[in-house]
């Protein structure tokens, strides 16, 4: 385990307030909040966002590249598009400073999952330090309802093929794409911008081109979610092929899922 490494004077951070510090040869964003201090990687499990940039709101950072929330307690991810922990770092204040120890092992919770967490009051005398196994995220307006890790996929039924070729009718298809990660359909997720029909060769067939976006520029489910999608659009009948074509522009956000999405998740 590491050692603490002082990072900075206890008042020199404003409460609320937010900074970058390194430890170790890491970036850690560091908080001050309520006279506690907490210590998170300043890496959004998403996609890398940098979190010491994000917004603060109580004990929640967002992240400001998609918007994925984190309590800065636990490093617990609250809302999609992450859906995993960042790790949490323990803290101590002693001899008027701010102490940090990284290397706690990465957690592993999922969306509103407890990870690691340490924090500290303030102390003019001897060092207070909680051990971060000990620490549970308390409950507040900004803890999830619910703990649970997305559910794991069951499997589905194969889409049913049959009636005419449609908008509607490929979305209902697409409804058997899931997002490896998630588990959650890439229609309710949002992800689906639009489905267009050309007249192809073969008589009574169609070429279909669909729209689609990524919840990130660098989703590493990209290419399965292509494939995917080609597969299931190709039992329909009157499908001659199918083009995919990855659309970034307007970006994904969270406000695209559906209700269903978001019940999935235990995102309220
Ligand atoms: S990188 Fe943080 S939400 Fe996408």
């Amino acid at each position: 385990m590491n050692e603490f490494q002082r990072v900075l004077d206890a008042d020199e951070l404003a409460d609320p307030g937010k900074t970058l510090v390194e430890v170790d040869g890491e970036m850690i964003a560091l908080f001050h909040i309520g006279g506690e201090f907490f210590a998170l990687d300043d890496v959004c499990t998403h996609d890398g966002g940098p979190l010491a940039d994000g917004e603060l709101v109580g004990h929640t950072i967002a992240c400001p590249r998609h918007g994925a929330k984190f309590d800065v307690r636990s490093g617990g991810a609250l809302t999609m598009p992450a859906v995993r922990a960042t790790r949490a770092h323990r803290v101590k204040v002693a001899d008027g400073g701010v102490w940090v120890a990284v290397g706690e092992p990465p957690a592993s919770a999922s969306i509103g999952g407890a990870a690691a967490s340490s924090s500290s009051a303030p102390s003019t005398s001897a060092a207070t330090e909680q051990s971060a196994a000990s620490v549970s995220p308390s409950a507040s307006a900004e803890t999830p309802a619910s703990t649970a890790a997305p559910a794991a996929p069951e499997p589905q039924p194969a889409a049913e093929v049959s009636g005419p070729l449609s908008e509607e009718r490929v979305r209902e298809m697409l409804k058997d794409v899931k997002d490896p990660e998630l588990f959650v359909n890439i229609v309710d997720l949002g992800l689906i911008y639009g489905v267009t029909f050309t007249d192809a060769e073969e008589a009574g067939k169609q070429r279909v081109s669909v729209d689609m976006t990524m919840t990130s520029p660098a989703c590493p489910a990209g290419p399965q979610l292509i494939a995917d999608t080609k597969r299931v659009v190709s039992g329909h009948p009157e499908v001659a092929d199918v083009e995919v074509r990855i659309v970034m522009d307007p970006p994904w956000t969270p406000e695209r899922m559906t209700d269903e999405a978001r019940d999935q998740l235990g995102i309220f």
